[in-house]
């Protein structure tokens, strides 16, 4: 049974993890080259994020740029660099603009200087005490991220989940309760390991660019109808 989406007593996750695959996919079946796709998906962003925070979602990661992306050919990478360099800027004014903080996750160390410096001007823009969250994940990977906790837990003296929580990039976020996965792979793909431990996971085929908000509502419909038990009875 769906739920219906604007009855008061609906919950909507707190934390959305996308996983924006399919972008290649959706060029190639158009006889376009890949970077069309990767440009496609850069455009489907803003309107599916803005819709989550419409319904109430309080932050949304996006999985833009993995540590293993950087493995594809140099022309592939260069281009998804270029668009993080161009787009990032105008992709998330939007998203500002609507009150939301956006911060970038992973380690930024990798990109040249003038992509580290877009990074830390969209970062700049933000405001205090915004109540939604959208944090692009760029050169992101779970498991560095968790080796990254580690040592920050283990430096303050105590291993506890509270110390290597410090170390995690979503710090401070509300738990990850839901992962999307567009583009029809169902693998967690080193995206936010940790964070997933009780996330209700959503596969689709639609390929990243073709998905759409409808396609979303139907997902936070589902989401209500599930059972979390959190590992309890
Ligand atoms: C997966 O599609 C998608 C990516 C590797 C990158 C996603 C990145 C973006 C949408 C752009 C990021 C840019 C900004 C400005 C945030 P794929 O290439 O693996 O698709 P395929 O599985 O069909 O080959």
């Amino acid at each position: 049974m769906k739920s219906d989406l604007s009855s008061e007593n609906i919950r909507i996750p707190a934390h959305i993890g996308i996983i924006m695959d399919g972008n290649g996919r959706w060029a190639t079946n158009r006889h376009l080259p890949r970077t069309a796709g990767h440009r496609a998906g850069v455009k489907n962003i803003t309107p599916v994020v803005s819709h989550a925070l419409e319904k109430g979602v309080r932050c949304v990661t996006l999985y833009a740029f993995s540590t293993e992306n950087k493995n594809r050919p140099q022309t592939e990478v260069k281009t998804l660099v270029g668009l993080i360099k161009k787009q990032l800027k105008p992709m998330t004014r939007e998203l500002l603009a609507r009150g939301a903080r956006v911060i970038v996750s992973g380690d930024r160390s990798y990109f040249p200087d003038d992509v580290q410096a877009v990074l830390a001007e969209v970062e700049s823009e933000n405001t205090d005490g915004a109540a939604q969250t959208v944090n692009i994940a760029l050169n992101y990977g779970g498991r560095a991220e968790i080796l990254r906790a580690a040592a920050t837990a283990a430096q303050s003296g105590e291993i506890t989940e509270q110390s290597f929580e410090r170390g995690l990039y979503t710090y401070g976020m509300p738990e990850l309760d839901m992962i999307i996965r567009t583009g029809g792979e169902k693998r967690l793909s080193n995206f936010l390991l940790y964070q997933a431990a009780y996330s209700e996971l959503f596969f689709t085929d639609t390929l990243w660019p073709d998905f759409g908000t409808a396609e979303l509502d139907g997902m936070l419909s589902e989401f209500n109808t599930r059972t979390r038990r959190f590992g309890k009875l």
